[in-house]
């Protein structure tokens, strides 16, 4: 699904160049070395690149100060070649990741985390839905799940997934609970799901007794176990016997949320020119 996304990006990004001659581009802003981030980043560059988008990486050293990260920003807000502005999460402790976010200009905003597209979807009128939970609607689309009047349990609370989440699940007349650390009876809870979405950061914390028979589970966690080894939130192995639906991890939601960024910034590029869609 990630793969035909992007094939239908890379058509329209051919058209916009032969027609308007304007080439979308990216920039990815990474401060420090955290490892995960490293791979987040390196993929949607290679991404950029098989879409025929400009692609730029600013990598930052980890003690980039706060009013250095400020200037790059302001200095990618005014550049008519970048279209999108993603400043990858997190960020070292010492800088102030809100402030960061809100000096991108929302309509550079493609990770859809400025305040003014947050309140944008609140009000379900945006120009960009946040990537992750854009991708893991786009599956349920894609393998004609119905979400209306469904249980959709979504753990986690981020900014990034777990509350967008929720969000666009309700959008769709989802019923939508969110649990997060205080959830009492969380086991009971994800029970009921229809539809469970799993984005806690804790290596397989759901397990089998979690969850509904025939429920369908999304599974947003990029985490390591024991051994070190690449796994999810899900406890995939017990819980497949059990769901009718369930994702992978690793290549399950990531590329989604991938192929969903170079969507946005395929828009944001029409809406800075004044292309319609
Ligand atoms: N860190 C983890 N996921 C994301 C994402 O979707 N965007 C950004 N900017 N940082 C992240």
């Amino acid at each position: 699904m990630a793969a035909d996304t992007k094939a239908r990006v890379k058509e329209r990004t051919e058209e916009l160049k032969n027609t308007y001659h304007v080439t979308p581009g990216l920039a990815v802003v990474i401060v420090g070395d955290d490892p995960a981030s490293r791979v987040y980043v390196n993929n949607k560059k290679k991404a950029c690149e098989a879409v025929g988008f400009v692609s730029e990486e600013y990598a930052l050293p980890a003690e980039t100060t706060q009013e250095e990260l400020l200037a790059l920003v302001e200095t990618l807000n005014n550049k008519p070649d970048i279209n999108g502005i993603l400043v990858q999460l997190p960020l070292p402790k010492h800088l102030d990741d809100k402030a960061v976010i809100a000096a991108i200009n929302p309509q550079k905003d493609v990770d859809a985390f400025h305040a003014v597209n947050v309140g944008k979807i609140m009000l379900g009128e945006y120009d960009f839905l946040p990537c992750t939970p854009a991708g893991v609607m786009e599956m349920l689309h894609s393998y004609q799940i119905p979400v209306e009047g469904k249980e959709c349990v979504v753990i986690g609370r981020s900014n990034i997934v777990g509350k967008p989440m929720g969000m666009l699940l309700l959008h769709e007349n989802g019923t939508v609970t969110i649990c997060h650390s205080r959830t009492k009876n969380l086991a009971e809870v994800c029970r009921r799901a229809d539809i469970l979405v799993a984005a806690v950061g804790i290596p397989k914390f759901v397990k089998a007794d979690m969850v509904k028979e025939g429920a369908v589970v999304i599974d947003v966690g990029m985490d390591r176990d024991e051994n070190g080894k690449l796994c999810g939130d899900v406890d995939f192995e017990n819980v497949k016997e059990k769901c009718s639906f369930i994702t992978p991890v690793p290549g399950g939601v990531g590329p989604m949320t991938i192929a969903t960024l170079m969507k946005n910034t395929l828009k944001a590029c029409k809406l800075q020119n004044n292309i319609a869609d």
